[in-house]
């Protein structure tokens, strides 16, 4: 590889490729770096769709309000007016390089419908919209000269000049030089100058013990980028997806998923959550019953197992044909099918997983952080389209409208003189390796996870996020002395970025003395009407 980029996107999914295709466009040498194989992302796991005004019956204003009522008062209400204006224009650029979304026989976008959407404007493949977005896009990659993607290339941290104050003499990162990557292969820890770093690795579900996230999704980029400095937002809003499959056990992991997920879309055609006696609860808890925002509907079901003592709810669409459903959720219908159970004619077992990390690294959106030459876009950054809960399908779009943006904001900064060029410096190796010592990694990471989805899961108290804190300042400190004490590897550097998101996450939840959208706590179960935004910064 070379030894300097003018950019380093770090991630593959849809907002890492969508952005490295404009800015290559716009004449940049971009490497992608990414620390499985490409198509490990979120994004290939997407099942619902992207939310866009597509229709003649739709307009800009009910998209902004659903994600207005969806975000609970705390979204960003010109961020979310952009966002949405810019949608439709960036879902023709996907048409125009081979993305097929489902269409209606009269040649129209199939166009889907989920929870807190007022209107139909989900566009989708069939049920594996993602697979599709990220077969298109690293096409589109794969065509490009000025891109180079390599594949287990790990990004450790951001690489930064240091600048002092002189009045108050603290040190803080001034801009970007670069960053140390692990070749995963080769096992040696490579340095990459380049004046801007884009992360889009995607949110960090692994923090929990229960997620629909693949194994990438460990937080990375929120990580290095508390690391350098740059403040964190609203990192108490985790979206727990309401059904995944719940399996006996209580996995619920079907063919590579951790959790298998029951798409929103299957409520948007029509399906039910019961209880345990057969009782269609939604209605009791919200006028759109199964189609309300997704932080009501997993409260709702986990009040539901919680009181009658179950270990999961139905979701039931057997009103539904067999030969429909298995053309509209080839995908569900084949995982369920795994699991000997068929979604015409039995009722699911559904429990809610944590699913989507709606804080993130503050960006304005243009993606650019506090730092100069630091961007983000993606799940790993918070722009204010979410505030306290995001609307389904939301993430998609909101990806390619700021990788677009983004691309316009760095060839600027590219183009602006800078101070002399200084080079990453080589990667200090103090540690070596201790076999025996790496039982610490696994059983931290165990705990970790378990300690979050007990201690700060959909219903919380002030108790039980102390209770966190105090478990995950251990773990911290265990993580720091092996990270200066042994060689890094994936394992060690996903538990130590793991760590550092759990504690960001109750950090921000201890900040927040009221319930909303995605943070509940009994502590504080009224909404104050002038709280904002949390954040974070590294003192
Ligand atoms: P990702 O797609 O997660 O990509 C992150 C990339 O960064 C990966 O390539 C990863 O390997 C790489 N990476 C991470 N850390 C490092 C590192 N340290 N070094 C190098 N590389 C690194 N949203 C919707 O809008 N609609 C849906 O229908 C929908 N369905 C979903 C279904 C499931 C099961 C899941 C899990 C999510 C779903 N979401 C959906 C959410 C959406 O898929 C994600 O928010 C979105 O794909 C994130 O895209 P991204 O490009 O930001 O990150
Ligand atoms: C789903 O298909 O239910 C997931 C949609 C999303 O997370 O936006």
């Amino acid at each position: 590889m070379k030894k300097s980029y003018d950019i380093v996107v770090i991630g593959s999914g849809i907002a890492g490729l969508s952005f490295a295709l404009k800015a290559a466009a716009a004449g940049r040498r971009v490497a992608i770096l990414t620390k499985k194989f490409r198509a490990d992302s979120n994004t290939n796991y997407a099942q619902g769709g992207l939310a866009a005004v597509m229709a003649a019956e739709d307009n800009f204003d009910n998209h902004v309000q659903d994600t207005l009522v969806a975000g609970d008062g705390l979204c960003d209400e010109q961020a979310v007016r952009e966002i949405v204006r810019d949608g439709p224009e960036r879902v023709r650029e996907l048409v125009g390089i081979g993305l097929e979304f489902s269409r209606d026989a009269g040649g129209q976008f199939d166009l889907g419908r989920e929870g807190g959407h007022s209107h139909r404007r989900i566009l989708h493949v069939k049920d594996m919209t993602g697979k599709a977005i990220e077969e298109a896009l690293l096409r589109a990659v794969a065509e490009s000269e000025r891109i180079d993607l390599f594949e287990h290339l790990f990004a450790i941290d951001v690489v930064t000049a240091v600048k002092v104050d002189p009045a108050t003499a603290v040190f803080g990162g001034n801009r970007v030089l670069g960053l140390h990557a692990l070749d995963v292969i080769e096992r040696k820890v490579v340095a990459i100058d380049a004046p801007v770093v884009m992360l889009a690795t995607g949110g960090a579900g692994q923090v929990y013990l229960y997620t629909t996230n693949p194994e990438i999704a460990t937080g990375d980029g929120i990580a290095m980028a508390y690391r350098a400095g740059v403040p964190v937002r609203n990192m108490e809003f985790i979206q727990f997806h309401p059904t995944t499959l719940y399996t006996s056990g209580g996995a619920g992991a079907v063919a590579g998923w951790p959790r298998f997920l029951i798409s929103e879309a299957v409520r948007g055609e029509g399906a039910i959550l019961r209880n345990f006696a057969g009782e269609a609860f939604m209605p009791r808890y919200h006028a759109q019953a199964d189609l309300a925002p997704r932080d009501i509907v997993a409260r709702a079901i986990d009040n539901e197992m919680k009181t009658s003592g179950t270990p999961h709810v139905w979701l039931d669409i057997r009103h539904k044909d067999e030969a429909w459903l298995r053309q509209r959720f080839p995908q569900i219908f084949a995982g369920c099918e795994k699991v000997g159970l068929n979604l015409a004619r039995d009722l699911i077992p559904v429990v809610p997983a944590a699913h989507y990390t709606c804080g993130g690294v503050a960006t304005d959106l243009t993606g650019a952080t506090t730092l100069p030459g630091l961007y983000a876009c993606g799940e790993v950054a918070c722009t204010g389209l979410h505030g306290a809960n995001r609307l389904a399908s939301n993430s998609l779009l909101e990806a390619i409208v700021v990788a677009h943006r983004a691309s316009l904001a760095v060839d600027a900064y590219l183009a602006t003189p800078r101070e002399a060029v200084l080079a990453v410096p080589a990667w200090q190796d103090l540690g070596g390796d201790d076999p025996d010592e790496r039982v610490v990694l696994t059983h931290s990471w165990e705990e970790l996870r378990r300690a979050m989805w007990d201690y700060v899961g959909i219903v919380r108290t002030t108790k039980r996020l102390e209770r966190a804190r105090a478990r995950l300042a251990n773990l911290a400190k265990e993580i720091h002395d092996y990270y200066w004490h042994f060689s890094v590897d994936p394992q060690l550097l996903e538990l130590r970025n793991l760590v550092v998101i759990g504690e960001l996450i109750v950090a921000c939840a201890l900040q927040r003395h009221e319930s909303r959208g995605l943070h509940y706590t009994l502590d504080h179960p009224q909404k104050l009407p002038a709280a904002r935004d949390t954040e974070v910064r590294r003192g």
